[in-house]
């Protein structure tokens, strides 16, 4: 059984040594600043690895996100339509604008939005002109629909491609389906800075704006003159440094992230749960986390209020909660699946569309309530062994006997 002393993270960074060279670059040259050749390397690389034109390097994806609501146009009191399932970041950039996210449900093919929900969103709201669209796990969501129906209703789509960095979709990067896209380095990622992020476009004018508008917008005069507010969210050139290097294992990182969502497809077969799925025939997803959902017979009862769970222990069955709480025994990190946006207290009044309804009826029968409450995402750290890896299966067989 696994040593208990050691822990076994979700997604920890992994580092490889030139990330040292990169950022002892910096601090030798002085280039200690939001300016430097990291900073133009990486914003190189990212754009040609996506396949974007421009990437214009910032401190945090959530920083990229919040440049991307205010490049659309984002008004006071503007209904914009968000993935639901997703992590708060996705969304909490429309709220700083002032405007009021609508939440559009999950479907079950890859977790992600639902393009029909999305459809009946748009019949009852044809005006709203901004989508924003998360790829969650790193499993591509049903991108080419979901954008030719924002064609359709002439809306910008906002691409939220934090955690599938290197994950492609009929064999084109996400990251590069927006009209503006975003990528995160946050610690947990499938590379890191320890922290960054990285708008991407193919607009030249957002792009310079952006270059501005995240340097305190400073317009071009001797003094300190300003026509626009202004962001302190450039990219440091040490942060670059340390994303310089982690560039080169990108693909390394995914191959291993693959082999862990596989080695768990294969130890847990035979048991009543299923691995996150993904359009296996479409999508390429990075694997940055590997999660199962258990079938609906399968579940022991468990109670969800709003910040606790309990469960009741029963033969042959099982539930998020138990198999978190036997993980976290062996000292290692499970993670329940992001809460739903519908379902967070701050958002308990803002609309929310499911593929057929939407208010009370909505809440009451959605797909993504379901996912969160029979799913989890399991250790996925690519520092494992396979020793470890065996022992978190045996713990989640365990759980059913
Ligand atoms: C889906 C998603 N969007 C946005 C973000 C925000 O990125 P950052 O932490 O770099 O601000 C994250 C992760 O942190 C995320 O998982």
């Amino acid at each position: 059984m696994q040593n208990s002393n050691k822990r076994i993270w979700l997604a920890s960074p992994t580092m490889h040594g030139e990330e040292l060279t990169y950022m002892t670059q910096a601090y030798t040259t002085n280039w200690m600043s939001t300016v430097g050749a990291n900073i133009s390397e990486v914003e190189r690389i990212a754009s040609e690895k996506i396949g974007c034109k421009y990437a214009v390097g910032l401190s945090a994806g959530t920083a990229a996100l919040h440049m991307a609501v205010k490049l659309a146009g984002v008004k006071p009191g503007e209904k914009v339509f968000c993935s639901d399932m997703t992590f708060a970041a996705t969304v909490n950039p429309v709220v700083y604008e002032k405007a009021e996210p609508v939440f559009i449900d999950t479907e079950a093919d890859t977790w992600n939005l639902d393009p029909e929900a999305l459809r009946n969103a748009f019949k009852a709201h044809p005006e709203v002109r901004v989508v924003i669209v998360a790829h969650l796990y790193g499993t591509p969501a049903k991108i080419d629909e979901i954008r030719s129906i924002c064609e359709e209703y002439n809306a910008v789509l906002i691409e939220d491609a934090a955690e599938s960095l290197g994950a492609t979709y009929n064999g084109i990067q996400t990251g590069s389906f927006g009209k503006y896209s975003c990528i995160s380095f946050n610690g947990n990622k499938i590379i890191t800075g320890s922290s960054g992020g990285m708008l991407l476009t193919n607009d030249e004018q957002a792009a310079k704006l952006v270059q501005k508008w995240s340097t305190q917008s400073r317009e071009p005069a001797p003094w300190y003159q300003h026509n626009d507010v202004g962001y302190n969210y450039r990219m440091s050139n040490v942060i670059a440094g340390v994303i310089r290097g982690q560039f080169p294992h990108l693909e390394e990182h995914i191959e291993a992230k693959r082999m862990i969502y596989e080695r768990y497809k294969e130890g847990l077969s035979g048991l009543p749960v299923t691995m996150n799925p993904y359009e296996t025939d479409k999508a390429v997803p990075n694997f940055w986390l590997s999660c199962l959902i258990i079938d609906k017979d399968a579940m022991c009862p468990q109670t969800i209020s709003e910040t606790s769970v309990t469960y009741e222990s029963q033969h042959g069955k099982s539930c998020p909660a138990e198999i978190l709480e036997k993980l976290a025994a062996i000292n290692a990190e499970g993670r329940p699946i992001w809460k739903p946006m519908h379902m967070q207290p701050i958002f308990s009044d803002n609309e929310f569309f499911t593929a057929t309804s939407t208010g009370a009826q909505a809440k009451a029968d959605n797909v993504g309530a379901d996912i969160f409450s029979r799913g989890l995402c399991l250790p996925s750290d690519i520092k494992m062994t396979d020793e470890e890896l065996d022992s978190i299966i045996a713990v989640i067989r365990s759980c059913f006997d």
